[in-house]
């Protein structure tokens, strides 16, 4: 079990302005920020982060999705941070999310869900150092 995850805040999410509210939301959730970033990726960029789905028939369409506006980076820490935060986002598809969760309260679709949450210990691992150095974390 490791006490560190990695979240984006997606293009919808930052482009409808619910940045500040979702980061409360994961605040109040428990976690503590130890690396943060606003920024905008590439389509390269985006398809690199996104390689594991290369193969999955919505690839284009997340990497396009993903590089049409800002995203908000972190890198978080809680006691079973993994596990919790992806509690705290809800499902993948918000259709199916529970009430209270983070893509409920803002996402709107399968492809445009808000947020992103690390799926192992591995994962936020290699894509927290996607974007951050070790002088940018603490
Ligand atoms: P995320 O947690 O960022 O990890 C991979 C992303 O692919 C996922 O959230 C969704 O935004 C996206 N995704 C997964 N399934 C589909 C789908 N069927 N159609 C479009 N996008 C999808």
């Amino acid at each position: 079990m490791s006490n560190r995850t990695f979240t984006m805040v997606k293009p919808d999410a930052t482009g409808k302005g619910y940045t500040g509210a979702i980061i409360d939301q994961i605040i109040k959730g428990g976690f503590s920020i130890k690396a943060m970033k606003w920024t905008k990726l590439t389509k390269e960029q985006a398809g690199e982060f996104y390689a594991v789905h290369k193969e999955r028939g919505f690839y284009a369409e997340l990497v396009e999705f993903m590089s049409s506006g800002p995203i908000v980076a972190a890198i978080l820490e809680k006691d079973n941070a993994v596990a919790d935060f992806r509690k705290l986002i809800g499902a993948t598809n918000p259709a199916n999310a529970e009430e209270g969760t983070i893509r409920k309260n803002f996402a709107a679709s399968i492809g445009e869900n808000a947020v992103h949450g690390s799926d192992s210990d591995e994962n936020a691992a290699i894509e927290g150092n996607f974007f951050f150095s070790f002088l940018e974390r603490f």
